[in-house]
């Protein structure tokens, strides 16, 4: 090789080099959450009853596994488009996404959450005090494996819009009884399904991984439902949601 081509494929490797760096630094969590934190002062005004339900988490030492602002109003768009007039969470925590998504209820509307840790739910019940949201939510308290039967041995009424965000190795049972609970029409939104992308590792040996992946297999065995996947970078990382609709 000549001194002058070896000069030029360096100086090429070295410019490719630069060009990658600045394009990983790009894609980096930074400008996710600078982009969060751009949307959200376009779209998300200042709201006291949200923030004070955060700040409360916060102070009584909830962990922040909350959804982001602009995924709180995502699921209560979807549940106003869906003209929602029931909906069931499956995963409390201190009740930002159920404040979010009980929001789009109308009049009469009724949103049932199912939260296994009596600390979380004692919080959560403060917060939609607060948001003056008591006459509409309903928080029963539990592990989803025993309030799920017992929604569906009640003979509860469909949901319009069912949300799973609990522990992740029980969301393929919690889709079952979710399907049970559900009518034609009925949108299935499931959150964290992406988990920095290691949900395409099929020996990953993280169990939360693992669930979502059994999820995936027992979503993909159900005729009866049509979903989608969606990834999301943001203020909380990389992860995504998962999106359906009851079809038959
Ligand atoms: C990711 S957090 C929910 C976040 C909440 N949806 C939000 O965005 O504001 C998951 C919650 O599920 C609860 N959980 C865990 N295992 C559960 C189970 N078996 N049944 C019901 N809830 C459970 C946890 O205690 C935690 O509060």
């Amino acid at each position: 090789m000549r001194t002058t081509d070896a000069v030029f494929q360096t100086k090429d490797a070295i410019l490719y080099l630069a060009n990658l760096k600045s394009r990983l630094i790009d894609m980096s969590l930074e400008r996710w959450t600078a982009v969060d934190e751009y949307y959200g002062k376009l779209l998300m005004p200042p709201d006291p009853q949200l923030e004070s339900a955060l700040k409360k988490s916060l102070a009584a030492e909830l962990p922040a596994i909350n959804v982001a602002a602009n995924q709180g109003k995502m699921l209560m768009l979807l549940a106003k488009m869906q003209k929602a007039e029931r909906i069931l969470e499956i995963g409390t925590l201190g009740g930002y996404s159920t404040i979010w998504l009980a929001r789009a209820l109308p009049k009469g509307g009724k949103l049932i959450t199912l939260e296994y840790e009596q600390k979380h739910a004692d919080v959560a019940q403060e917060n939609i005090k607060n948001a003056g949201l008591s006459d509409k939510i309903e928080v029963r308290v539990g592990s989803a494996s025993d309030t799920l039967p017992e929604l569906v041995n009640e003979k509860c009424p469909p949901f319009d819009l069912i949300f799973i965000d609990a522990d992740k190795p029980g969301y393929s049972e919690y889709f079952k009884w979710a399907m049970q609970l559900s009518k034609v029409g009925t949108t299935i939104i499931a959150d964290n399904v992406v988990r920095d992308g290691e949900v395409i590792n099929p020996t990953s040996e993280d169990e939360r991984v693992q669930g979502i992946r059994k999820f995936n297999e027992v979503v993909t065995a159900e005729k009866r439902f049509c979903a989608t996947a969606i990834q999301t970078v943001g203020a909380k990382g990389y992860d995504g949601f998962m999106i359906g609709m009851v079809t038959d």
